[in-house]
């Protein structure tokens, strides 16, 4: 069947027509599809008004990572994810950090930079100088945008200008360096280098085109520092097998990649429990990454003087406790709630941790008894139920799967048949 993606209205229906419409649109009468409006009315509705068009919600795993340590306190740290074994590995690393007194965080400030881009201007050069010249005015134009920031400590700081050559031509680029406190930033930082603009044509001579805050937030760093005990991760050559991880990590973009990603699997979990933004912090985190001039690992280790590992980590984290979905999703409200964290900072510190943990449990089962050994076995409960096991049948299916070794749908299949008689 042609599907006729234009549907006049669309978006002036609820969630249950448009979902009515859709599978219509499709010819689809599949019970599995419909099934995917069975959402909750109240989340629905509360959907309904972050997105547009929606029909339905995607339950992802909300997880609880334990042991952590971070500064002294304890958290249970809320992680969303639909892979297997993150919030497992996270668990356990943050158990082996916390026999030698857990994570140690620190942040900067929560600076977030807008840019403005200026194109065609006559004197690039002399233009990035009046800009400065007039620091003030522009400061005092952006913090005139949000009183409320600027009450409680944040606002505006200083700017930078940069010339960027981008081939035959030149832009003056204003960086409008904002501490946003505890929000994310965007709007905030958004709305400042919009009501610069005009003033910014005016200095410069150029003509204003983009105003949009950077993700590349170098200025919003989040650290952490771990000592695990040689013995609690395996021993000596365990240790050794991680610093031999880190080091092709480190010279080789083809591992940095992989390395990262697992990094990413605690961060991501942790900035969409409490609602963040993920794409955000991901296009921090690599920028980062590269900020070099070479895409390498974000973390790093090396021995202390016992053998031990230790880990350290630094990173753009552009987290916030106040709007978007932090405030408006009931499930990352009471993820915040049950972290128990009172500043972005802190939660940015968290995340980091858990990142660092989860960077860590990685390296330890591939230095170790190899990724696969945990993984399957994990993912032999995620075939059982591909398969259609149920129930009881889900924990006999995935113990018979293990044991096999051929942790595989055909497998899977015929063991529940078996099992069905
Ligand atoms: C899998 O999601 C993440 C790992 O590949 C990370 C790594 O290789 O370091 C296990």
């Amino acid at each position: 069947m042609t599907v006729n993606s234009r549907i006049p209205q669309f978006y002036k229906l609820s969630p249950a027509e448009r979902l009515k419409t859709v599978l219509e649109t499709c010819g689809i009468k599949d019970e599995d599809l419909t099934r995917i409006g069975r959402t909750d009315a109240e989340m629905l509705s509360i959907a309904d008004h972050m997105i547009e068009n929606v029909v339905a919600t995607l339950p992802v795993p909300l997880g609880i990572a334990a042991n952590f340590t971070v500064n002294g306190r304890d958290y249970l740290v809320p992680m969303a994810t639909e892979e297997p074994s993150v919030v497992a590995a996270a668990s356990n690393m943050a158990g082996v950090a916390r026999l030698k007194g857990g994570f140690t965080t620190s942040s900067s400030q929560p600076i977030m930079i807008a840019q403005v881009q200026v194109v065609d201007v006559q004197d690039p050069f002399g233009a990035r100088l009046r800009l400065f010249e007039r620091r003030q005015d522009l400061l005092d134009l952006a913090n005139a945008q949000d009183a409320f920031l600027v009450k409680v400590g944040g606002g505006a700081k200083d700017i930078q200008v940069r010339i960027v050559d981008a081939g035959a031509r030149t832009f003056v680029v204003l960086h409008l360096i904002v501490d946003v406190r505890d929000a994310m930033g965007a709007n905030a930082v958004n709305t400042m280098a919009e009501a610069l603009a005009p003033l910014v044509a005016e200095i410069t001579g150029g003509r204003v085109r983009l105003r949009i805050l950077s993700n590349k937030a170098d200025m919003r760093l989040a650290r952490v520092r771990a000592t695990y005990d040689r013995d609690a991760l395996g021993g000596a050559d365990v240790v050794d097998g991680i610093l031999d991880a880190y080091a092709f990590a480190a010279a080789d973009p083809y591992r940095a990649a992989t390395h990262n990603k697992g990094i990413m699997n605690g961060v991501t979990a942790v900035v969409l429990a409490t609602g963040n933004d993920t794409r955000a912090v991901e296009a921090g985190a690599h920028s980062h990454a590269a900020a070099g001039g070479r895409y390498t690992s974000l973390s790093h280790y090396e021995k202390d003087a016992d053998g031990n590992l230790v880990g350290t980590m630094e990173m753009p984290m552009a987290v916030g406790l106040v709007g978007g979905a932090t405030k408006t999703h009931p499930v990352a409200q009471a993820a915040v709630k049950l972290l128990g964290v009172t500043s972005a900072s802190e939660l940015a510190e968290i995340i980091v941790a858990v990142g660092l943990a989860q960077n860590t449990g990685a390296l330890r089962a591939l230095a170790a008894e190899g990724i696969q050994k945990g993984h399957m076995s994990l993912h032999a409960r995620n075939i059982a139920v591909t398969a259609g096991a149920k129930g009881d049948e889900i924990e006999a299916v995935t113990a018979r799967l293990k044991a096999g070794g051929k942790v595989r749908l055909d497998t899977a299949l015929e063991i529940l048949a078996e099992l069905r008689g």
